[in-house]
């Protein structure tokens, strides 16, 4: 049977809204398919300091290790600022201890009709489409940290074993398309040590174990830049350091309209069945260990008033469907029904989209419609 468990962390602000809604989505499919979940609630991020003074506990760390997938909103909040242990604190040690190094942050449009609402010409940007899968468990967000009174130090440093296993998830996910999808590795070699050991590494790798994959080098500052003269010339898969992937991925929300719509994956091992992604990282149902969030963080601005994009937390939903628990065809549906949603209009000719794409639609509405049409498209 279908189906598996779930830790379910909705953290704050908007994050209980849009799991909220993401999680009838879940109901759908779980009714039309059989798939069974089970789902533990609890606590990471401010809610968590708030109850327990510390951003996670060692009980969730603990269910992190046990369950087949987290299911994440976001954690953070100004009212919780950034003084140690922050909201945010409880996340990063999740990563860690589940050891989901790799960051998968898709970028494309979510549907044609977004074109002309992205903020750059549609002659473009149009038919971008690249997966950057960011390093998520090392680099400067992780090491011995020194914090004092007038000094600060975040050691910025990788290890071949770090370096190795992320750029095999990049070349797997090249090696998914016949011909292999291009590869660049992104870094700033010419500046950093930590770049030149990374750049030296992947290679090896891509070398060794994806000859077929054509690898090239992008220096990061540079990418910043190219992604927004030129985005589709990076169609295929980047793969870059864990701070270089944050910054750059929410720029990849820019660049297609709103960090509202951008999902992400967070895998212990490579994608794919097991035969060849090996057996490093799987759940108890043969898929990938994940954590599953949207790439945008809690949008305090914008909270408690029912407005949230539910997007990038519904396709967060498709992505740990497909990589987590192996159920392809539902993972595809919700990601067209969005495509379908985004490209319809309501009874009153008004577009069904929430604020951030310019339109009047609360997150009721968007996760109703996203709803309706994944119930349609699951009896066809
Ligand atoms: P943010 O992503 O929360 O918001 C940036 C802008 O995008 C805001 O104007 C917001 O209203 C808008 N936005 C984001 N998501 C949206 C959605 N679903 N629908 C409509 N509009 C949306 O970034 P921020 O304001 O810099 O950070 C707020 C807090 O979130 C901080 O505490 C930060 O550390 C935290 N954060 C958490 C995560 C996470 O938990 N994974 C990720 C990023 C940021
Ligand atoms: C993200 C966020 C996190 C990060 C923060 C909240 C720890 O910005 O998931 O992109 O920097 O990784
Ligand atoms: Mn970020």
């Amino acid at each position: 049977a279908k189906g598996g468990r779930l830790l379910i962390l909705p953290g704050d602000h908007i994050g209980p809204e849009v799991v909220h809604e993401a999680l009838k989505i879940l109901d759908i499919i779980e009714h039309s398919t059989g798939a069974k979940f089970t789902r533990d609630f609890d606590l990471c991020g401010g809610c968590s300091l708030d109850k327990h003074k510390t951003s996670v506990t060692e009980e969730v760390l603990k269910k992190c290790e046990e369950v087949d997938a987290v299911f994440f909103g976001s954690a953070g909040g100004p009212e919780w600022g950034t003084v140690q242990p922050n909201p945010e604190s409880g996340l990063l040690r999740i990563r860690e201890r589940m050891q989901i190094f790799a960051n998968l942050r898709p970028c494309m449009f979510a549907s044609k009709a977004l074109i002309s609402y992205a903020p750059i010409r549609p002659e473009i940007v149009q038919g971008v489409n690249f997966m950057f899968v960011r390093e998520n468990c090392g680099g400067a967000y992780y090491g011995n940290k020194i914090e004092e009174e007038d000094y600060g130090c975040d050691p910025w440093q990788y290890s071949r074993h770090e370096i190795e296993r992320v750029a095999r998830v990049a070349g797997a996910l090249a090696m998914q398309h016949d011909p292999p999808l291009p590869v660049w590795s992104v870094d700033k070699a010419n500046v950093l040590a930590n770049s030149r050991v990374w750049r030296r590494i992947v290679k090896e790798v891509f070398d060794r174990e994806f000859p077929t994959v054509k690898l090239q080098n992008q220096l990061a500052d540079s990418l910043a830049m190219l992604l927004i003269t030129k985005p589709t010339a990076f169609n295929g898969v980047l793969v870059g350091d864990n701070t270089f992937g944050d910054i750059l991925s929410d720029e990849a929300g820019g660049l297609t309209g709103s960090l509202g719509l951008l999902p992400s994956a967070s895998l212990a091992g490579p994608p794919g069945p097991a035969e060849a992604g090996g057996t490093l990282g799987r759940n108890s149902v043969g898929g990938v260990t994940g954590l599953y969030e949207p790439v945008h963080g809690s949008a305090p601005d914008i909270s408690g008033k029912g407005l949230a994009n539910p997007v990038g937390q519904v396709l967060s939903l498709a992505m740990m469907l497909r990589y987590s628990f192996n159920m392809h065809r539902e993972a595809d549906i919700v990601e067209k029904a969005i495509e379908k949603v985004l490209d319809s209009k309501a009874d009153g000719g008004l577009e069904i989209r929430t604020g951030d794409l310019g339109g009047k639609a609360g997150t009721k509405e968007m996760s109703e419609a996203i709803q309706n049409t994944v119930r349609e498209m699951l009896k066809s």
